[in-house]
């Protein structure tokens, strides 16, 4: 199918679109949670700002290699999430949105290339949504543990917390308030998913 005509096109512009806003959207999570010392939580959440800025530019390249010089302004209609919520509330409504692009949203939009004949497209489409559900399950994690308190604790016997600044290792049966050998508070401490 033409690409012009092709509702690949407008569903690549629509994931650009909603790529761009997750990378802006977990740049603030990650501040806010940087603000709420909750330093190693917000380096995660960097890095999933990384990953979808890197999905936003697969595809920004996908609608180049196709549309050419042809395409210089893609009309969209789709809706996006805004929500401005303490930081445990947002965990749980990014975990909710990475769920839908993963689970529904991609899938949808690579069965639709793929009838269109831009089995590349679904190919990437495939792909990133893998991505969306190892995020959803990153989110829905930290915020279970923010929630109930236990980010930094042990519940069956202890664990090596180490910290992430300076790579010292406390056994225990939670992280230390502070790192015994770089001062830095408990927040800097690695979240290990594995600790319930
Ligand atoms: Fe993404
Ligand atoms: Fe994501």
């Amino acid at each position: 199918m033409d690409f012009q005509q092709s509702l690949t096109k407008h569903n690549l512009a629509r994931s650009f679109a909603a790529e761009c806003q997750e990378g802006a959207r977990y740049q603030f999570m990650a501040k806010a949670a940087q603000q709420e010392g909750y330093q190693y939580m917000s380096a995660l959440v960097r890095t999933l700002a990384h990953n979808e800025m890197a999905h936003a530019q697969l595809i920004f390249q996908k609608i180049s290699e196709y549309g050419g010089d042809n395409v210089q302004n893609i009309d969209i209609k789709a809706g996006y999430p805004f929500r401005s919520a303490p930081l445990v509330d947002l965990l749980k409504f990014e975990a909710e949105n990475e769920r839908m692009s993963g689970e529904s949203i991609y899938p949808s939009f690579a069965d639709t290339a793929r009838d269109e004949g831009y089995k590349d497209v679904a190919d990437m489409f495939d792909k990133i949504s893998m991505v969306e559900k190892s995020h959803r399950a990153t989110l829905s994690k930290l915020h279970e543990m923010l929630k109930k308190n236990t980010l930094y604790k042990c519940k069956t016997g202890t664990h090596a917390f180490k910290c992430d600044n300076c790579g010292t290792v406390v056994e225990g049966k939670s992280a230390p308030k502070t790192c015994p050998l770089c001062n830095m508070e408990q927040g800097y401490f690695r979240i290990d998913f594995d600790i319930n």
